[in-house]
């Protein structure tokens, strides 16, 4: 007899523990997953539908700047240029390659001017002038509809990346 209900002690007892380990078990996985707000932070979209031609937008992506350029009929196409229907934009990280101040854009002149050592670049991004030793650099990007959804490498991105422009 005691053998019996020693028997239904323990398989009442592991039970008991399954059942109470499934909340733990579950509580654990959500500690352990990104927070929502995290997963999204790796992204930041931008709908250009509205953007004007010649006034510079910037936006932030994982802490940074990002300059977003409507170029107008009258600046030069470039093979880095993002083309979203039939209007080309500037996209880059917004800080300069010297030693990375923001720099200015001069939208008058086409031409990002930097205030820290006077290093200038072109409405595509190339340095023209001054010590940066590179052009501005171009973020993960994907093209959808409208939107430019910074932080994700889109054909577009890879094509530029495969070929050198990024940087
Ligand atoms: S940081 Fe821009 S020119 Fe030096």
């Amino acid at each position: 007899m005691s053998n019996r209900r020693d028997f239904m002690g323990i398989a009442l007892g592991g039970f008991t523990a399954l059942v109470g380990g499934i909340p733990a078990l579950y509580a654990m996985k959500r500690t352990w997953d990104p927070l929502p707000s995290v997963k999204a932070a790796g992204f930041t979209n931008v709908d250009v539908s509205g953007a004007v031609e010649n006034q510079l937008v910037v936006e932030k992506w994982r802490g940074k700047p990002i300059f977003v350029l409507k170029k107008s009929k009258d600046m030069k196409a470039d093979d880095r240029d993002v083309v979203v229907g039939s209007d080309r934009f500037h996209v880059s990280i917004g800080l300069c390659t010297h030693l990375g101040c923001i720099p200015a854009y001069v939208s008058d002149e086409h031409k990002f001017k930097c205030a820290c050592h006077g290093g200038e670049f072109d409405a595509s991004g190339h340095e023209t002038f001054g010590p940066p030793p590179s052009p501005l650099e171009v973020p993960p990007f994907k093209v959808d509809g409208t939107t430019i959804v910074l932080g994700e490498e889109g054909a577009e991105f890879k094509k530029m990346k495969e070929a050198g422009l990024t940087v």
